[in-house]
């Protein structure tokens, strides 16, 4: 009797300390961050710093292993919060204490906590979990990419839910150690710096770390019989690349490609500043693939990207993505431009340096390649919507806007936007909008009708907007179209290799919409 009554007393005297406003103040994270070409990507509620990740991973079965450990700071008084995932979980802590959890909707792992969380308060959430990651899917699509000798974690805008749980979205960045057990003779690449190696009982633990905050489709995980080089840049970074021992035909020209990444990134930190993270470097894994991502510090490049021997203008486009996309990331995928506009830009330049064609002349041919009736000019690189986030005109209307904007403002003004921007918003996250009034800022000049014209207008841009390009300065011959600049196989090479993306991003609309 005493004891029944004590009991309830006790509990409620406890939740009283634990929760000082009322129960109803604590409600569930959101399941999606709130960007609205993908309402269920990252989640509400909190704000993760760091990923702790342990993984064991056996290429023959393709079996994964894991244990998660997510600090993060709660943003409401939260009930419950949802994490970003598809291997199949057995155990929750949060606080050290076992929680409850169920999957939701396509990717959603619901967690919820024995106490609720107020707001403000540090958490640290451990996930065990394992799975097949080739046997998930979600919105009928995986991008988890086997390999014979291993597997791959790169893509965009999601990579993540098939090796841990996050908070899958670029708003929310932290730190990562990557700690992946493989059986000897095999290696595993993540990003960052390797800061340990060793082998015991027939496996081999490489322990990797980023240092700087990192979105989670910027994480990459790859195992697999690679070859490893190291090096340091003029900067003193130190490189890391890897290339799988099964290149074929394509090995000499994935090295003398991914060889010069410090080079390259040393001459891009003349236009951007200083690189901003401390490691760097490039791998090519054994994969059917045609993309290059650029994830952080580490792309990842397809062997087709060099299957017509070197092509140094891949290399330069994901090491700029370092600077545009990776350290300044988009708050929302609807600012993509901030990153393929710039990345393709650089190719730009490289051409340029080269004597492969200037960025003038690039621009003269890519407004002259297409008509004004060409379905191009209807996507606005700007906002160009979630089927069209990774089109063409992303990359060459979006570098086209760069070369129009440079006419407009001089070289001066130009290339202290490209080199302030980086250091403005160093390590953080900023929109399209964001750029407009930075560029407005430094040139001092009005330029809302002109960012209207080039990224936000579904139509080719008409004299005189096209005088900003010079078009009529270059050789005056109305009906000649302007002479393909040797540079373009390969720049046009980095993008139309993952046109895959945008089918699988209308099999994605269409789950999602119900058609
Ligand atoms: N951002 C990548 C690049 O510029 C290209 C890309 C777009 C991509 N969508 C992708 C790569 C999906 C891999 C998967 O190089
Ligand atoms: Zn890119």
């Amino acid at each position: 009797m005493h004891r029944r009554l004590i009991v309830p007393g006790v509990l409620a005297a406890s939740l009283m300390l634990a929760i000082p406003a009322s129960a109803a103040d604590f409600t569930p994270g959101a399941p999606g961050i709130g960007d609205p070409y993908y309402p269920a990507y990252g989640n509400g509620g909190y704000d993760v710093s760091h990923y702790d990740l342990k993984i064991g991973y056996e290429p023959s079965t393709d079996l994964l292993k894991g244990t998660a450990t997510i600090l993060a700071t709660t943003t409401q008084d939260l009930s419950r919060f949802d994490l970003d995932f598809l291997l199949d979980v057995s155990d929750v802590r949060v606080n050290g204490a076992e929680a409850s959890f169920a999957t939701s909707g396509q990717h959603e792992l619901q967690i919820t906590p024995a106490v609720p969380l107020a707001k403000g308060a540090p958490v640290t959430v451990v996930v065990r979990y394992s799975g097949v990651p080739s046997s998930k899917s979600a919105y009928g699509f995986s991008t988890w990419h086997r390999t014979p000798d291993g597997a791959v974690a790169a893509d965009e805008p999601e990579s993540a839910w098939w090796w841990y749980p996050s908070n899958d979205h670029p708003l929310d960045k932290a730190t990562y150690d990557v700690s992946v057990s493989v059986p000897d003779g095999t290696q595993a690449l993540s990003n960052g710096v390797l800061q340990s190696q060793s082998s015991k009982l027939g496996r081999t633990t490489f322990n990797w770390r980023e240092n700087k905050p990192q979105a989670t489709y910027l994480t990459t995980l790859a195992v697999g019989r690679f070859d490893i080089t190291t090096a340091t840049t003029a900067a003193g970074v130190p490189i890391v690349n890897a290339y799988s021992k099964d290149l074929a035909d394509n090995y000499g020209a994935a090295r003398a490609s991914v060889e010069r990444t410090g080079e390259v990134a040393d001459w891009l930190s003349g236009y951007f500043g200083r690189y901003p993270f401390s490691a760097l470097g490039g791998y090519v894994p054994n994969t059917t693939t045609g993309y290059a991502l650029e994830t952080q510090t580490r792309p990842f490049y397809s062997p087709k990207q060099f299957a017509n021997g070197s092509n140094v203008s891949v290399i330069v486009h994901e090491l700029a993505h370092q600077w545009y996309g990776d350290s300044v990331s988009v708050k929302g995928w609807k600012d993509i431009w901030l990153n393929e506009g710039f990345a393709s830009y650089a190719q730009w330049l490289w051409s340029d340096s080269e004597g492969d064609g200037s960025t003038q002349q690039l621009a003269d041919y890519v407004y002259a390649s297409h008509p004004a009736d060409d379905a191009f000019w209807t996507v606005k690189p700007g906002d160009p919507g979630p089927d069209h986030q990774f089109d063409d005109a992303v990359y060459d209307r979006g570098a086209l806007a760069l070369q129009a904007l440079r006419n407009k403002i001089g070289d001066t003004a130009f290339f202290r936007i490209l080199k302030g921007w980086p250091a403005a918003h160093a390590y953080g996250n900023a929109a399209v909008s964001d750029f407009e009034k930075y560029a407005e800022q430094v040139s001092g000049t009005p330029l809302a009708a002109f960012f209207d014209t080039w990224l936000f207008t579904a139509a080719k841009p008409a004299t005189p907007a096209a005088a900003q390009l010079r078009i009529a300065a270059a050789g005056g011959a109305k009906h000649a179209r302007p002479a393909r600049p040797r540079s373009w196989a390969q720049i046009e090479q980095t993008h139309t290799v993952h046109k895959h993306t945008v089918h699988k991003h209308t099999i994605h609309k269409h789950t999602v919409h119900g058609h």
